[in-house]
C-alpha cells in the first residue's frame, strides 16, 4: 500500500541500454521501498548501435515483453539518455535573481555547448547564489534532440508514456543516495559500466559534483576476446563471463586484464580532469555497477590502480527484501538494474522549482519536461 505519495504518481523506471532493456517499479510502504516489479530483456545484436536506435521494433518488442511478463498495466515511465549526446556542466550565470535563470540560460548556454543550440534541449538545476551574490550556480544540461526524440518515440510506439527524461548519471546518483545515505563530504566516484558506455559520477555526500561518460564498456572486452582468440562474438561473450574451455581460461584472463588496463586509464584521465575543475581533491572510495562491473578481475584492478576501496554498488541495499523479486537473467547483485532503480525513484513534478534555489538537497536530477527553445 502506498502511504507516501500515491501509487499513481510513481513512475516505472525504464532503462533502455544498448545490450538490454531493464525495468524496475518500486512501491513505497511504511517501512521503506519495496520492489513491485522488475524485468530484463536482452536486445538482439544490432538493435542499438553507437547510441543510435537502429532497429526500433527490437526495442518495442522487448519493452512489451517485459511489461507483459510482469503483468504491468501502468504505462507512465521514467527513462534516460547518456553518452556523447549529453552535456552536463556546472556553470555560473550572471544573474542574482533565480527567477531570471530561465531566460538567462538560453543566452548563456551556447558558449558551453559544442553542438548547434538549435539541435539540443536544455534544462538546468539551480544550486544557489555565488559567494559574492552577483551570480547563480546552476548545473546546465543539454541533450541532443534527436537522441531524446528517438528514444521517446520508441517508448511511445510501445504504448508507454515517457513522463521524465533523465540522464543516466543522475539516475546513478539518485540510486546511490537512496541506498547509502552518504555522510556530507564523503567523496565517492560511481562507475556504471554498461555494454558500450561507462557513466562516471562523483558525489560529495548527497551532493552531485561531476559527471562524464566514457564510450567504453563490456562490449570492448568481448571484442578483444573475439579478436585475440579468433572466436565468434557470442563465444567471446560467453568466455568473458567465465564460461571458457579450460585450456583457454588463462588466455581469456590475460585479455580481460589488458582491457581493464585500457578502461582504468580512461577512468584515470576522467579523475584527473575532475581534479582540475573541482575544489574536491581525493575520493574515499569507488562504487561500481552495471553488467560489465562483474568482469573478472576488474574490481581488483581498479582498487590497485586507484588505491582506494572499490566495492559493488548494491541498488537494492536499502530496499525491503533486498530485491528478492529480481528476475531471472539478472546477476545476483542486481547490478545492471541500478539505473532503472534510480529512474523508479522519480515522480512527476519532483524536480525542485526555482523556490528551492540555494538548497543542495532534494536533488532529483534532470528534468520533467525538457525546456524547448
Ligand atoms: N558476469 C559478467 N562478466 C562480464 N561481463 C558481464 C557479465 N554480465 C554481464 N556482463 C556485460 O555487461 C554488459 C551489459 O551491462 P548493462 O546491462 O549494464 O549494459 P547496457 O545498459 O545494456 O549498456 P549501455 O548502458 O552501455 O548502453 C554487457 O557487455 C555484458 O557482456
Ligand atoms: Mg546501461
Amino acid at each position: 500500500m502506498a502511504l507516501f505519495g500515491s501509487k499513481a504518481s510513481r513512475l516505472i523506471g525504464l532503462d533502455v541500454g544498448s545490450s538490454s532493456i531493464k525495468m524496475v517499479a518500486l512501491q513505497q510502504t511504511r517501512i521503506g521501498y519495496q520492489v513491485a516489479a522488475a524485468g530484463i530483456e536482452q536486445l538482439p545484436g544490432g538493435t542499438i548501435v553507437k547510441g543510435v536506435i537502429a532497429k526500433p521494433e527490437g526495442v518495442v518488442n522487448s519493452i512489451n515483453r517485459i511489461f507483459e511478463s510482469q503483468d504491468l498495466k501502468d504505462t507512465q515511465v521514467a527513462c534516460s539518455v547518456s553518452g556523447h549526446a549529453v552535456i552536463v556542466k556546472k556553470i555560473v550565470l550572471p544573474v542574482s535573481d533565480p527567477g531570471e535563470v530561465g531566460d538567462s540560460i538560453q543566452w548563456e548556454a551556447e558558449q558551453y555547448i559544442p553542438f548547434d543550440i538549435a539541435d539540443v534541449y536544455l534544462d538546468y538545476h539551480l544550486l544557489g547564489p555565488t559567494e559574492d551574490g552577483t551570480g547563480t550556480n546552476v548545473i546546465l544540461v543539454a541533450a541532443k534532440r534527436e537522441t531524446i526524440d528517438s528514444q521517446s518515440d520508441v517508448i511511445a510506439i510501445s504504448g508507454k508514456q515517457p513522463m521524465i527524461m533523465d540522464i543516466d548519471a543522475f539516475a546513478l546518483h539518485n540510486a546511490y543516495e537512496m541506498n547509502y545515505s552518504p555522510e556530507p563530504d564523503t567523496v565517492v566516484a560511481l562507475l556504471n559500466i554498461g555494454a558500450s558506455i561507462m557513466n562516471v559520477s562523483i558525489a560529495a555526500g548527497e551532493e552531485f559534483i561531476f559527471t562524464r561518460d566514457i564510450g567504453m564498456g563490456g562490449a570492448y572486452y568481448t571484442e578483444y576476446v573475439q579478436r585475440d582468440l579468433g572466436v565468434s562474438y557470442e563465444e567471446a561473450e560467453q568466455y568473458k563471463k567465465g564460461d571458457a574451455p579450460e585450456e583457454l581460461k588463462l588466455t581469456v584472463s590475460s585479455v580481460l586484464h589488458s582491457v581493464s588496463g585500457i578502461l582504468a586509464l580512461e577512468v584515470q584521465k576522467t579523475f584527473d580532469y575532475f581534479r582540475t575543475t573541482s575544489e574536491f581533491e581525493e575520493m574515499q572510495s569507488i562504487f561500481i555497477c552495471g553488467g560489465a562491473s562483474r568482469t573478472e578481475g576488474l574490481r581488483e584492478y581498479l582498487q590497485e590502480t586507484f588505491q582506494v576501496p572499490v566495492e559493488f554498488l548494491n541498488p537494492f541495499q536499502a530496499i525491503q527484501g533486498n530485491g528478492s523479486k529480481l528476475p531471472a537473467g539478472v546477476g545476483e547483485d542486481g547490478s545492471e538494474l541500478t539505473i532503472a532503480v534510480g529512474l523508479a525513484l522519480r515522480q512527476v513534478g519532483d524536480k525542485p522549482s526555482a523556490a528551492a534555489a540555494g538548497s543542495q538537497t532534494g536533488w532529483k536530477g534532470f528534468l520533467h519536461k525538457l525546456t524547448k527553445r
